[in-house]
């Protein structure tokens, strides 16, 4: 059983707090390998930002859980050896059970989240308040995040059609039940790269999707029923243009791609939203500049050659995230 103190990680408590306070967002990034891992790290130092690195279960599955653990302390000591100590939390993204939750936990994770939205509301009442009881007594008091409302897409293996928007008369008895420390919530935000149909938006004169605005009066009742309390926004990827036609010119195909405009979240992330997490962004920023060397230069055949330059691109989003959208930057 590892503390994710031995690893010199931090919970998430202390971070929210400032960030509400300040009226900013903790950046949090999903990571499955070295090269993703890497970049975080380099464009939180360099911005001097927190940051909380998320693992989806499936990631899990991919990178192995010992070797997740001690590239989770690799990266503490990475980001000292760039010269500059940032606050980093280990986060379970979208724990489905309370199994996989302390299992996370005795391998070192210092943040979870049960997502028990797929449930009715009983029921998830009833598995947040387990996994939180578990969590909560532990010295190293690890913290949790749960889930009211759905989102529409893929959420690793919870699947939903629809989304449903969270209702705001619910947050208060959720919370007070469950005891979560932060709570994700249901505004209009998805996962993917397809967040709204076509039909659900208009077209420029480009012919660019243009999608409808979140629900900001919804997130506005939640802030007046739970004053101060941190509020995650899910699928907040932007979706950047730049990126799938880059993809497309270079051969790959991402028909009806559609993102929430970064003025959307800027507007989120000065209010209770102290949490954006931001994992398919990346993953186009790095197929991108991987399409674009491998079509450039046929005769390439060293990973490095190309997993670099997608390191590189990562790095230049995910600071412009911090310093752009989020307003995490120089805050660590
Ligand atoms: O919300 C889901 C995250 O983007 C993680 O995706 O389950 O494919 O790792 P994944
Ligand atoms: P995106 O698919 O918009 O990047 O959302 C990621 C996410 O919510 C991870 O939990
Ligand atoms: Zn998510």
């Amino acid at each position: 059983m590892t503390s994710y103190k031995e690893l010199g990680l931090v919970n998430t408590k202390d971070m929210f707090a400032k960030a509400v306070k300040g009226g900013y967002a903790i950046p949090a990034y999903n990571f499955n390998n070295m090269e993703q891992l890497q970049a975080i790290i380099q464009a939180c130092v360099e911005t001097k930002s927190p940051v909380i690195l998320q693992v989806s279960s499936g990631a899990r599955k991919y990178a192995n859980k010992n070797l997740l653990k001690n590239m989770a302390r690799g990266a503490v000591e990475y980001a000292k050896e760039l010269g500059y100590e940032i606050p980093i939390v280990l986060h379970l993204d979208h724990g489905d059970s309370y199994e996989l939750c302390v299992d996370c936990i005795e391998s070192g994770f210092s943040s979870v989240m049960i997502d028990g939205s797929s449930l009715s509301y009983d029921e998830n009442v009833a598995l947040t308040k387990k996994v939180c009881d578990y969590a909560h007594s532990r010295a190293d008091y690890v913290t949790v995040e749960g889930e009211l409302g759905v989102l529409a897409g893929v959420e690793d293996d919870v699947v939903a059609e629809e989304s449903h928007y969270t209702k705001p008369e619910e947050v208060q008895d959720f919370v007070s039940k469950t005891g979560v420390d932060s709570l994700a919530i249901s505004i209009g935000t998805s996962h993917g790269r397809q967040k709204f149909k076509p039909e659900q938006c208009t077209r420029n004169a480009d012919g660019v999707l243009i999608p409808p605005p979140l629900a900001f009066d919804i997130l506005a009742e939640i802030e007046k029923k739970l004053p101060g309390f941190p509020i995650v926004l899910h699928g907040s990827s932007s979706v950047p243009i730049e990126y799938v036609k880059e993809i497309e010119e270079f051969g790959g195909k991402l028909s009806d791609s559609v993102g929430i405009p970064e003025d959307q979240l800027r507007k989120a992330a000065k209010s209770a939203v102290c949490k954006i997490n931001i994992d398919s962004d990346g993953r186009l920023a790095m197929t991108a500049a991987i399409r674009k060397v491998l079509a450039q230069k046929p005769e390439e055949f060293d990973p490095r050659k190309y997993l670099g330059p997608a390191r590189d691109e990562l790095k230049k989003l995910y600071m412009h995230k911090n310093k752009e959208v989020l307003g995490s930057a120089d805050r660590a």
